[in-house]
C-alpha cells in the first residue's frame, strides 16, 4: 500500500520505515500519525517480520517533531486528543513483539526524540541531534517524552533538558546512554542494517521472548522481572528455535530458525 508521508518496505524478514516530510524536516502531522499507526498496526500482524529499522528521509532530518503549523491551532480538548493519539501510536512502537532499532540521521526533536526513546535502541549520525523542545513553544513533550527520557537517562538529566529545551548532539547522546552507537552519515544505513540483519537471523520466539521480558521486567521489581525470565525461558525451550539452536551447537552448524513453538 502506498502512503503518502511514510515510505513502508519489506523485504524478507526486515522492514523499513522512513518519514518521508523531508521539506517539513519529517515533522509528524495528523496525516503521518494516523499513517504511522496504521502501519504498526500491519507490522504488528505480520509474522514474518522479525525486526523494523526507523529512519527519516533526507540528509537533515529523522523527524523534527510534532508539525508545529498544525500544532498552533490547537485548542486545549484538541490538544488532549492529539497527545494521546500520540502516545497510543508510540505505546504501539514500544509494544511491538520485534525488536525495533530507531536510525537516526539528523535532527530528532520533540515527538522525533520521542519515537526514537520508544524504540529499542538507536543509532545516530554524528550530525543527529536530538532534544525535546517543547518548553520554548510554551508547551511540553505529549507523546511520552517526560516519561521515557527520564527512565533512560534518570531525572536530573532529563529536567535539564526538558526544562531548557536545549539540544544535545549524537555524542553527548551516547555519552549519556541514550544512542549506542554513532555513525558518520553515509555509514548509518548501513550500519543499522547490519545490526537489524544479525538480529532477523536469530530465532523469533527468543527474540519476542527477550523483548518482553525486558520491557516488563523494568517496570516491576527484581524479583518479579526473574519470575518472568524463567516463564519465558521455558517458553524459549518449547520452541523449535530452541531445539534447533542447541542441536546446530552440538554439531557444530549454523542454525536455521523458523520461529515456531512445538505443538505436541
Ligand atoms: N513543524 C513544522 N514545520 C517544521 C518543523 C516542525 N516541527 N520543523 C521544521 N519545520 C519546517 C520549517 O518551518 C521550514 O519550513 P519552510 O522551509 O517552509 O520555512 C523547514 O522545515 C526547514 O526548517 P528550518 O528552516 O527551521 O531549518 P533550520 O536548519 O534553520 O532549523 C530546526 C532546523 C532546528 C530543526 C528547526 O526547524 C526547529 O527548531 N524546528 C522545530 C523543532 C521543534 O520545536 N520540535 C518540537 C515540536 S512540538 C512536539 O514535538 C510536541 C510533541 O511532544 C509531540
Amino acid at each position: 500500500m502506498e502512503y503518502k508521508t511514510i515510505i513502508f518496505q519489506i523485504e524478507d524478514a526486515l522492514a523499513t520505515l522512513t518519514f518521508n516530510r523531508p521539506k517539513a524536516l519529517n515533522a509528524i502531522s495528523i496525516e503521518l500519525l494516523k499513517e504511522f499507526s496504521y502501519i504498526l498496526d500491519e507490522i504488528a500482524a505480520n509474522e514474518t517480520i522479525r525486526v523494523l529499522v526507523l529512519t527519516g528521509s533526507g540528509e537533515k532530518a529523522f523527524v523534527a517533531g510534532a508539525d508545529i503549523t498544525e500544532l498552533a491551532k490547537l485548542n486545549a480538548l484538541q490538544a488532549k486528543n492529539f497527545s494521546a493519539q500520540g502516545q497510543r501510536t508510540i505505546n504501539k512502537l514500544q509494544n511491538l513483539s520485534i525488536p525495533v532499532i530507531a536510525a537516526v540521521n539528523g535532527y530528532a526533536l520533540g515527538g522525533g526524540t520521542e519515537i526514537a526513546l520508544a524504540s529499542d535502541f538507536i543509532y545516530a549520525s554524528d550530525n543527529a541531534v536530538f532534544g525535546l523542545p517543547e518548553i520554548t513553544l510554551g508547551l511540553i513533550p505529549g507523546f511520552g517524552g517526560t516519561q521515557r527520557l527520564s527512565r533512560l537517562i534518570g531525572l536530573n538529566r532529563a529536567k535539564e533538558m526538558i526544562f531548557t529545551g536545549k539540544m544535545i548532539k549524537a555524542d553527548e547522546a551516547q555519552t549519556i546512554g541514550m544512542v549506542n552507537k554513532v555513525c558518520l552519515p553515509d555509514k548509518l544505513w548501513e550500519e543499522a542494517i547490519k545490526t537489524a540483519k544479525i538480529i532477523a537471523g536469530k530465532g523469533a520466539v527468543s527474540l519476542r521472548a527477550a523483548k518482553q521480558v525486558i520491557n516488563n521486567g523494568v517496570n516491576a521489581d527484581l524479583i518479579t522481572g526473574c519470575q518472568m525470565e524463567t516463564d519465558a525461558f521455558a517458553l524459549c525451550m518449547a520452541s523449535e528455535d530452541a531445539y534447533e539452536g542447541t542441536h546446530a551447537f552440538l554439531a557444530k552448524r549454523s542454525p536455521k530458525f523458523k520461529g515456531r513453538l512445538f505443538y505436541t
